[in-house]
């Protein structure tokens, strides 16, 4: 089946068109490269043997977009990863978040209801939880109010989509996902943070390798065993996986209702401190850290509730948080030394 991937160059999109290509789909990856670059579908084919189509523009350009569907309008699916998704940038420039993460899916569904493609698999994320009051938290936990312009596109481009399914044939699926880490197996191809990393994991390895002199742990005296927070980390290739099961589940008319919510996370919580703990026992490193302040708008702890998606999708993550360090800083050195 041919499969549109937005946002297909970047992080998450590389590795679930690995996966895709992998089970036999045809993918076509739209991205304007604004945090990728071209060069990843190049390291796709070393990996899968086929190079993706990329076709480089901004899905906020609502005429190219438009074009592209009635160009393609055989795709049976789409998988829309492309947005922006750094929190604190969001809160610095709200309306670039606004403008390019819900312009660009409003193009996107013009384009398939004016084409009759009626799949669509989206980028969700767990900030729609906030800080969940139970733990774990399912997919049935209120939404609480967004944090950041970030986290409210995420709110209100699910709100889009159930309103357009209303009016329209369109299905679509969202997936909640907890915090992905780790890279592919081959250290072809991994996260590609521009600057300073924000993340926990980057920054880890980044300081390992020596571009950055320490990390700072932020906070420790959160409510939590060693006082630090605690997150739900998932393996980067066990969520593109889910992503083929979605976009296969659609296209088999398996869904149960027009509009699926799925957790993607691993129900298993880890510390900042019990990362560092697995980082330095996989690698032999000694990771150089200081405790500073808490990280303003951090919560102090959530993990997923994946039954449901284990249940119905038949899907459940596989890699520890071991194997999603070692992964990590594997690729980080296959790319310092790519650089060379
Ligand atoms: P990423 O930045 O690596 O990938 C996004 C890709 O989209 C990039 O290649 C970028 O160039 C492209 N893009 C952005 N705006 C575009 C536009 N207007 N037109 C065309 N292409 C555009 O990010 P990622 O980590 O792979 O995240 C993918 C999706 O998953 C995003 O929607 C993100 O919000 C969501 N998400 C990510 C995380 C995370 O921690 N990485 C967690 C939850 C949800
Ligand atoms: C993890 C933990 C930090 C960096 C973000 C988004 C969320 C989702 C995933 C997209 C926290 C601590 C971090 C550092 C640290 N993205 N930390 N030192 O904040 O859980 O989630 O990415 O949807 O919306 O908010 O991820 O990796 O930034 O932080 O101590 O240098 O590591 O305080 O406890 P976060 P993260």
């Amino acid at each position: 089946m041919k499969i549109l991937v937005t946002g297909g160059t970047g992080y998450i999109g590389s590795h679930t068109v690995v996966e895709l290509q992998t089970k036999g789909h045809e993918v076509i990856i739209v991205d304007n490269l604004s945090n990728s670059s071209a060069e990843i579908a190049d390291k796709i084919a070393l990996i899968t043997g086929v190079k993706p189509r990329l076709e480089i523009f901004d899905l906020t350009d609502g005429n190219r977009t438009s074009d592209f569907f009635e160009r393609n309008n055989d795709i049976a699916g789409v998988i829309h990863f492309a947005a922006f998704k750094a929190v604190g940038e969001s809160v610095q420039k709200p309306l670039l978040y606004y403008q390019n993460n819900l312009t660009s899916l409003i193009n996107i569904l013009q384009g398939m209801n004016d084409n009759g493609i009626q799949n669509i698999v989206f980028s969700s994320s767990c900030t729609v939880y906030g800080q969940p009051d139970e733990l774990p938290v399912s997919e049935s936990a209120p939404i609480k109010i967004a944090e950041s312009p970030y986290g409210n596109t995420k709110q209100i481009s699910e709100e889009i989509i159930k309103d357009t399914i209303n009016t329209s044939d369109l299905h679509a699926i969202a997936l909640r996902y907890f915090n992905p880490i780790g890279a592919h197996e081959t250290a072809l191809i991994g996260e590609l943070p521009i600057g300073v990393p924000n993340n926990l994991v980057p920054f880890i390895t980044q300081t390992a390798i020596g571009i950055r002199d320490y990390l700072s742990v932020f906070g420790d005296t959160y409510p939590t065993p060693d006082g630090t927070a605690i997150r739900d980390y998932i393996h980067v290739v066990d969520l593109a996986k889910a992503h083929v099961i979605a976009v296969d589940r659609m296209l088999n008319d398996k869904m149960k209702t027009d509009f699926e919510v799925f957790n993607l996370g691993t129900g298993f919580g880890y510390s900042v401190l019990e990362v560092i703990n697995s980082f330095e026992k996989v690698t032999g490193l000694k990771l150089n850290y200081k405790i500073v302040d808490r990280r303003e708008g951090d919560i102090t702890q959530v993990w997923a509730d994946p039954e449901y998606s284990n249940k119905e999708l038949g899907w459940k993550a596989e890699k520890g948080i071991d194997e999603m360090n070692l992964s990590a800083w594997k690729w980080e050195m296959a790319y310092q030394e790519s650089k060379k």
